[in-house]
């Protein structure tokens, strides 16, 4: 699978996601030799740059960020085909200029007219770019060629802005032509628990509501909210994670075997889980949210939420969720899946675990009042990628006791191959052209559908989220909300 001839035009370029993850992407797809000789990259920005300070920006970005050993005739290929388109977005000549920039790169290096657009700008503007892209002939593709456009997460900040948006993008690109990024989907672990449920016969016949208990999702970070001011205030951790990555996370993990893995089927798969999701009937008792405050983590000092640099004082901004959905479909009747996610947390860890009923374990009756006998599969989606199965085992020694125990699966001791980045697997899928891993409009709108009757609730309370340490798993309504079905959250 090596892309064919074609060019990649970035907007955003100056911003930490072109930076840290997109340039060393591209490198590292170069690098690992699934670009063509052809391959060409443009910068689009404000930055009064040549050429050759883009040039020089690229490589010191691949150089930080990059994940193969730099290689000069690498490089060398790959560098002939660096251009820098200077201008704003309201600047008719710029795209005029990138009009002919990416003609002249088809002459010299032959990229046939290929082109994918991608916006690492905010949703603000990408109405702008699009219709810049348009009227500048930019986004239609003769017969033969292809024309892309790639966009970020946030898809909107609710269902109506979502679908705004995504009028002002498809009104210009048609809807096979969009290809939205959520990273998740990128990660080897990710695309893992579809191997994982659908290559086995082991798992599937008891993935549903006869066996399983619940099931928890968290995504933990350990990092504050830095530098992202301007990003995060007013968006929430349920916005910037939950609406996407987590619900994708529910959607793989509670789907139905799709016919086949082309996008299509896959696609109507996870839509149908989304919507058959159902929310509690009071929000307050199945809904925690929270807000890190300063204190000591790992040993060292940090800012509390309200007082990291540029932040309003007074935001009411949630770092860390967490909610209680059920999905009602056969399957699923009566399983609840909670979802957590948060900044500032223990440690970072993301993991799906499918926590099983207790067996009855009548042999055993003296254990009942531990964790004992609650079967596990816990998909590790990073760090220390793999899965565990957690279960009851004798303890050696001349008593009958028996005590749960970990069967293990690591990436790092099952295989020698290694895994792409997200970003490079996601960039080679645009470039190729193969949807599978971008969700559709349609999917994005359920996860709106899901996430805007929480944010409603929460913003009707008008008070300040719950506080929390650093470095602990939460506020204490996080663990009510599960102690209210009389369960307790794993502890990573
Ligand atoms: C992004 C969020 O989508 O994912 C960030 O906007 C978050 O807030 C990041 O830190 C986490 O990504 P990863 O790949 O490090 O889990």
């Amino acid at each position: 699978r090596i892309a064919g001839p074609s060019s990649l035009v970035i907007f955003g370029v100056t911003g930490d996601l072109a930076r840290k993850k997109l340039i060393p992407a591209v490198y590292d797809l170069a690098n690992r030799g699934l670009l063509p000789p052809s391959f060409s990259m443009v910068g689009f920005g404000r930055r009064e740059w040549s050429d050759a300070d883009f040039t020089a920006y690229v490589k010191e970005a691949v150089q930080a960020g990059s994940r193969t050993a730099f290689s000069e005739s690498v490089w060398d290929q790959l560098v002939e085909g660096i251009r820098f388109v200077q201008g704003g977005f309201d600047d008719d000549q710029a795209f005029d200029k990138l009009r002919t920039t990416l003609e002249e790169l088809d002459e010299k290096r032959g990229t046939r007219g290929n082109v994918a657009f991608y916006l690492s700008v905010p949703p603000k503007s990408f109405e702008q770019v699009c219709q810049q892209l348009s009227s500048h002939g930019l986004a239609d593709s003769a017969e033969g060629q292809w024309r892309r456009v790639v966009i970020e997460k946030p898809f909107g900040h609710d269902l109506q802005s979502a679908r705004d948006l995504n009028e002002v993008v498809e009104a210009v690109f048609p809807a096979d032509s969009v290809f939205r990024i959520d990273h998740y989907l990128g990660k080897e672990t990710v695309q893992n628990i579809l191997a994982l449920r659908f290559a086995n016969q082991l798992f599937e016949p008891i993935w549903n509501a006869n066996y399983v208990d619940h099931v928890q999702i968290t995504m933990a970070e350990d990092i504050g909210i830095g530098g992202r001011a301007g990003y995060y205030d007013g968006v929430g951790a349920a916005r910037d994670v939950i609406q996407n990555h987590l619900l994708q996370l529910l959607a793989l993990t509670a789907m139905e075997e799709p016919i086949s893995f082309d996008a299509a089927h896959l696609r109507a798969e996870k839509e149908k889980v989304l919507a058959a999701v159902r929310l509690p009937k009071d929000l307050s008792k199945h809904s925690a949210r929270g807000q890190y405050t300063g204190g000591w983590q790992g040993g060292e000092k940090v800012t509390g939420f309200l007082e990291e640099e540029g932040f309003n004082p007074e935001s009411k901004t949630e770092t860390f969720a967490a909610i209680r959905l059920d999905i009602n479909t056969r399957r699923w009747a009566g399983v609840p899946f909670y979802l957590r996610a948060g900044k500032r947390l223990g440690r970072r860890v993301t993991e799906i675990a499918v926590v099983f009923k207790r067996a009855p374990n009548l042999l055993f009756r003296d254990h009942e009042e531990d964790d004992f006998g609650q079967n596990a599969v816990v998909i590790r989606v990073q760090p220390d990628e793999g899965a565990t199965i957690r279960f009851g085992s004798k303890v050696p020694g001349t008593q009958m006791e028996v005590r749960d125990v970990s069967m293990d699966f690591g990436y790092g001791h099952s295989f020698t191959e290694s895994s792409p980045e997200a970003y490079e697997r996601l960039i080679l899928d645009v470039l190729l052209g193969e949807p599978p891993l971008f969700p559709r409009h349609e999917e994005v709108e359920l996860s709106w559908k899901i996430v805007d009757p929480f944010e409603e609730y929460w913003a009707s309370l008008d008070e300040q989220p719950e506080p929390y340490a650093p470095g602990s798993w939460g506020p204490p309504s996080a663990a009510e909300l599960l102690a209210r079905d009389g369960r307790t959250w794993r502890r990573p």
